[in-house]
């Protein structure tokens, strides 16, 4: 039963081999996609009257007892079938009879997992990407609700320019955008059928590889029989850019997670999304991110793990491809997990602290190029200027004090320009708001952008 070609072999296989060559107990994630395909390549091979039409319909509504058995949990495909593909064959000759022996015309394992890892793939990338689209709106959200609020920008992770907070979070919403548009990309090239390549040379029989392409909902179909069965780029592309969402999500995480330190205190997580130590009684720990950023390095595991397995592999076919389902199948899950995650602690899990966040930007250097800018604008040279300001910063530090505490008369020891219009220039809202660049920060600037993104995401 579970060795479809043991009549070449003289003797049985030896059990733990048996064990460690069958897939069934992760590629029986495939069942409804194999029972998709199967329906499609026997309908087809009626069509072409390869099998009668007769033949083909019993066939088919066996494929669809299986279906309906498996829902209802009356069928699992366990060892010792080999793979799913030989349990589903297997279990229709029991159920329809020698007819279903017919099955198997005109293809082999190799296009057919193909085709199945292809079907499911295409229905994750579509969940993925809906899971996208949910956690931009709830960033959104937050980015409309926080224009006016602002937050230390940093570079070297020391204080550089004031930012509004929303400007800060739309700048993941151009992220997650791009991987958005990546799995979009990555979608055309999964969405090709290798369906009747069979073993690896095409068939001789008389099969439409068009009609199963098109009843399976692909868009186009392989047109070299060696590279439908031995192609794998579009699993590699698809871990490729997966590892960048997770890489978007892990710098994400990495900033919550210094955000709600008592050091930053910048953000607080809400009961419904830390969690507590087992010792420290006073302890609130951001395990969601911390477990989003870890997760990362398991992604990037698996692509480094199929791009190895692929590397040295002659065509076409070779049993190493069964190693591509795992990764896959992982991948997906623990992308759309992360995705949820993250969306639920932003729509419930995170409070910034304004009035923290304030502070802090009143009370720093963060205004240095405004005041060099001030000089600029009254018509000192920029480098001239940063060095006037530099000295300013140098004689603020040895006295303790802020450029806000200085008197004009200080001001004007450093140069003549200054006039009483500068402590109106270096209020972090006004600095924030002079940066009216096209993509800057200033408020009317991320008014355009918010609009924008509404437009596009909640229109
Ligand atoms: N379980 C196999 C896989 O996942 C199916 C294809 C087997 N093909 C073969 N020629 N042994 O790759």
């Amino acid at each position: 039963m579970s060795q479809a070609w043991s009549t070449r072999f003289e003797t049985s296989l030896n059990p733990f081999i048996q064990e460690f060559n069958a897939s069934i107990k992760f590629d029986k994630t495939l069942i409804i996609e194999d029972i998709d395909c199967s329906i499609a390549h026997a309908r087809m091979l009626g069509q072409q009257h390869v099998i009668t039409k007769e033949e083909s319909l019993k066939i088919i509504k066996g494929l669809n007892e299986i279906k309906i058995d498996y829902q209802k949990g009356i069928f699992e495909p366990s060892f010792p079938s080999e793979d799913i593909h030989y349990a589903i064959e297997n279990l229709l000759i029991c159920k329809i009879g020698d007819l279903g022996k017919k099955l198997h015309t005109g293809r082999s394992r190799n296009d057919q997992v193909g085709t199945d890892i292809r079907i499911w793939l295409r229905k994750k990338i579509n969940e993925i990407d809906a899971l996208l689209f949910s956690f931009q709106k709830s960033l959104l959200k937050i980015a409309q609700q926080n224009i006016n609020v602002l937050i230390p920008g940093y570079t070297h992770l020391q204080r550089a320019q004031p930012l509004s907070l929303s400007h800060h979070i739309l700048a993941y919403l151009e992220m997650f955008q791009r991987d958005r548009d990546r799995l979009r990309e990555v979608q055309n090239r999964v969405n090709i059928s290798p369906l009747g390549a069979a073993a690896l040379a095409g068939t001789k029989i008389n099969i439409d590889r068009y009609m199963t392409a098109q009843e399976l909902g692909f868009k186009t179909i392989y047109m070299n029989s060696i590279d439908a069965v031995s192609d794998r780029d579009f699993a590699i592309e698809f871990l490729s850019s997966s590892s960048l969402i997770m890489t978007h999500l892990s710098r994400l995480s990495e900033e919550i997670i210094f955000w709600v330190t008592d050091e930053f205190a910048f953000a607080d997580l809400t009961d419904s999304c830390a969690t507590g130590s087992s010792l420290m009684p006073q302890k609130k720990n951001p395990d969601v991110p911390e477990l989003i950023r870890g997760k990362t390095g398991r992604v990037f595991g698996h692509l480094q793990g199929l791009l190895t397995t692929l590397k040295g592999l002659p065509l076409a076919y070779n049993k190493d491809l069964q190693e591509d389902k795992e990764p896959i199948f992982d991948t997906a899950k623990t992308v759309s997990d992360s995705l949820k995650a993250m969306t639920i602690l932003f729509d419930e899990g995170l409070k910034f602290n304004d009035d923290n966040l304030m502070r802090s930007v009143e009370n720093d250097f963060s205004n240095a190029t405004d005041v060099a800018d001030y000089l600029v604008n009254k018509g000192v040279a920029f480098r001239e200027a940063y060095q006037i300001v530099g000295s300013i910063v140098m004689f603020c530090l040895s006295k303790k004090i802020l450029f806000k505490e200085l008197s004009l008369d200080e001001f004007k020891e450093y140069h003549n320009a200054f006039d009483e219009d500068i402590y109106e220039n270096i209020l972090p809202k006004n600095v924030v708001n002079s940066r009216n660049s096209v993509g800057g920060t200033s408020f009317s600037r991320v008014q355009e952008e918010l609009l924008r993104w509404n437009n596009r995401l909640l229109n």
